[in-house]
């Protein structure tokens, strides 16, 4: 039975993740910060999937490396093993340009998105290293590409910087370790979720301009539909610096090319 550590799995896609993996029939091991929505996590997953596999709880900051190694611990000594950790916990950008951020939104930021991937990814590979194996993934968002919007500065920067991490991490697993433990990238596109409206750990409030929900209604959807398209193929995936990509060319370009007749709206 494999076992999967998600961070920040009370809600959002590494909630939908968690839920993927245990119908599936894994253990979970899902971590926040807040202590209260991750008992309603446990509590929704009690009755999902196969009743031997289990899931267990912690709060973490991932902010915290302490903490992180933790997080593995407790994986360790509960199931013995972790087959797969996904670094998912992240924050989104207040809606301003750079000058107007202050000293604490943007170290509230990049310790979160930036310093808690690399913290995650450092610990889950040395206890992979030890046990001989694993995967490793690390969540993408916009600006992972290079692509750019206003607002959006600092989380692209965050997340440009998440892709090169992990990508030179992989090289790094191929060229010391034989590429026993895999690095990959889940993208997981658009996805309605909380993070679209909040910054600040919830304190700010962001307004989505009327544009903008409009291409969200065209690209977006339910983390539950991207989370169920990536578990299994993270659990089959055998290889090194693989991307499990949900929002390809592809289906963007068929996405414009039907929006007339999808007429979806989330933000109803
Ligand atoms: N929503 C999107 O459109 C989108 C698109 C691409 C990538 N992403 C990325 O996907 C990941 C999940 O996003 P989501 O939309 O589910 O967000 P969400 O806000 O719904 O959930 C984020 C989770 O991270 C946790 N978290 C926040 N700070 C934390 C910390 N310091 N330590 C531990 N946990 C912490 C929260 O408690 C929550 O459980 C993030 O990395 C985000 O950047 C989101």
């Amino acid at each position: 039975m494999k076992t999967v550590v998600i961070t920040g799995s009370s809600r959002g896609f590494g909630f939908c993740l968690a839920r993927e993996f245990r119908r599936i029939g894994c253990n979970v091991v899902l971590s926040a910060v807040n202590e209260e929505n991750l008992r309603k996590a446990e509590a929704a997953l009690k009755n999902v999937g196969p009743g031997d596999a289990k899931v267990v709880r912690t709060v973490c900051d991932v902010t915290d490396s302490d903490a992180l190694q933790r997080l593995w611990d407790l994986a360790k000594e509960t199931f013995g093993a972790v087959d797969i950790w996904v670094n998912n916990a992240g924050v989104n950008s207040p809606d301003k340009p750079v000058w107007e951020l202050t000293e604490k939104e943007i170290g509230f930021l990049l310790d979160t998105d930036l310093k808690g991937t690399v913290y995650g990814s450092k610990v889950a590979f040395a206890g992979m290293k030890e046990q001989g194996f694993g995967q490793i993934y690390n969540v993408e968002g916009y600006g992972s590409n290079d692509a750019m919007m206003t607002g959006l500065t600092l989380y692209g920067t965050s997340k440009r910087a998440v892709t090169y991490f992990t990508r030179s991490l992989a090289k790094e697993s191929r060229d010391l370790t034989g590429g026993r433990i895999l690095v990959c990238r889940l993208t997981p596109g658009i996805m309605i979720t909380d993070f679209l409206h909040t910054a600040n750990g919830g304190s700010t409030r962001i307004e989505l301009p009327e544009k903008t929900r409009k291409v969200y209604n065209i690209l977006g959807d339910r983390p539950e539909t991207i989370a169920e398209y990536a578990a299994p193929r993270m659990l089959a995936n055998t290889k090194n610096d693989t991307r499990i990509i949900w929002l390809t060319n592809r289906r963007v370009f068929g996405r414009f090319l039907t929006a007339g007749f999808r007429k979806r709206d989330f933000f109803a």
